[in-house]
This record gives C-alpha cells, sequence and structure tokens, in this order.
C-alpha cells in the first residue's frame, strides 16, 4: 500500500481536514468515525478554522477508556475540549461506544453506516484499541490494554498508575465496514510500525494490516 509522505504536521493536517470538508460539504449529513490521541488534535484545529456546518454531521468516536466520562482525561472530555465545543455539531450527535455493544453498533448503523473513518495508530500497531491478537472480524467490546499501550498513553495522565487497564473499542471488523479510511500517523517512531501495517504481512499479530484489505484507504505520514 502507498504511504503519502507530507512534508510537515501542518501539511498533513490541512490535507485530512480538506478530505472531511469535501464529505460534509457533498453529504451534510454524513456520518464520521473520529480518532483521539495527540495526532489529530492539528485536525481538529484546522476543521474548527474552516467553520463547516456540522449541524447534520453524526460523529462516533472510535473507543474510550473504561473510566469516569467526566474525568479530565477520558476521550468524551478531549473530544469536548478539542472538537465538539469549538463548532455546531449537536451534543446528541456525539457518540462514544457503549454498552451493551450492539446496540451501539444498530445506531452506527442505522441509515447505511460509516462515510468516512479517521484513524490513527499505536505503536503496536493498534488501531482504536484493537491490540495485537485482535480478530480482524472482532465487533464493539471491552478490551484489555496492553502494556505497551499503557506505557505510551500514560503522558496523558499525571502518572502511569492513573491510566485505565480497559477500554471499550470499536472492533476491527466494525471498522472496516466504514466506505472510506484515512490513516494518520506522524513521527519517526511511527513509520516502522507503519511500514510493516501497510506493507507487510496481512496478520492479527498488526491489527492495522487489516487496512490493506480495504478498497478506499488512504494512507498520510509526516515525520
Ligand atoms: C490511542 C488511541 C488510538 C490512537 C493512538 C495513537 O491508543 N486509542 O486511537 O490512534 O492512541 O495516539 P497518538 O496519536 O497520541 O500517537
Amino acid at each position: 500500500m502507498k504511504i503519502k509522505l507530507l512534508k510537515d504536521y501542518e501539511e498533513l493536517s490541512s490535507l485530512v481536514a480538506n478530505i472531511v470538508e469535501t464529505q460534509i460539504k457533498e453529504q451534510p449529513l454524513s456520518k464520521l468515525v473520529l480518532p483521539t490521541g495527540s495526532t489529530p488534535l492539528g485536525l481538529y484545529d484546522e476543521l474548527v478554522k474552516r467553520e463547516l456546518d456540522w449541524s447534520l454531521v453524526i460523529a462516533f468516536n472510535l473507543d474510550e477508556y473504561i473510566m469516569n466520562i467526566d474525568h479530565p482525561y477520558s476521550y468524551h472530555s478531549y473530544m469536548r475540549k478539542n472538537l465538539f465545543d469549538r463548532i455546531n455539531i449537536y451534543p446528541d450527535n456525539c457518540h462514544f461506544p457503549f454498552r451493551p455493544t450492539l446496540s451501539f453498533e444498530d445506531k452506527m448503523n442505522v441509515i447505511k453506516g460509516i462515510d468516512l473513518c479517521i484513524l490513527g495508530i499505536g505503536s503496536n500497531g493498534h488501531i482504536a484499541f484493537n491490540e495485537p491478537g485482535s480478530a480482524f472480524d472482532s465487533r464493539t467490546r471491552v478490551v484489555d490494554l496492553t502494556e505497551q499501550t499503557i506505557k505510551d498513553n500514560s503522558k496523558y495522565f499525571d502518572s502511569i498508575d492513573d491510566v485505565p487497564k480497559q477500554a471499550i473499542t470499536m472492533g476491527l471488523g466494525t471498522i472496516m465496514e466504514s466506505k472510506k479510511i484515512i490513516l494518520m500517523a506522524n513521527g519517526k517512531h511511527k513509520l516502522n510500525i507503519l511500514k510493516v501495517a501497510m506493507n507487510g504481512e496481512v496478520t492479527e499479530d498488526v491489527p492495522a494490516s487489516i487496512l490493506q484489505k480495504h478498497n478506499d484507504v488512504e494512507v498520510f505520514y509526516c515525520d
């Protein structure tokens, strides 16, 4: 698979913002899947600047920790702070995986599924919180986080002991049903896993490698 190399983080953020902008303008009632992490922060800033009309958009987040969703480090709080409170999306149209997970999936699929899914990638090749070993046909579910992910994500918490050990995540099968997928990655530490995932063996040991089987994926990287 082709990895498109971009000159810097601004270009990465702006190029993916162009794709989201086109999607929302061409189809105001779009269903989007959105990521968290440090990678999409520039994208969200760029989208806010563009003052798009989000009034008909329905957003689904990829994942959430098993924790109090009002905690400042929850993904609910992250999304409110970095995007939802800065645009005219309706709070009732912002969804996060919840239990029972099949009801969440039903909600995603009411009226023909997801139009555009934006992903980041973890240093161990995870997408959303689908850790190595996740089944390619997995659905939304509760998962245990690996030591590596807990360590990587501890930078967002006061201490590593505060990082939740479990999360609720869309499954790989769920993600693969999106009509279009964009994978964003930045930083030299992501390049190797990105190459392995996009051009190596398709294996459940590298969850992102399943994207090689999707017919509309674009992968953008800057160092
Ligand atoms: C978390 C999220 C992933 C995200 C990954 C990478 O684990 N669950 O969805 O892709 O972090 O985050 P970052 O962009 O901070 O490297």
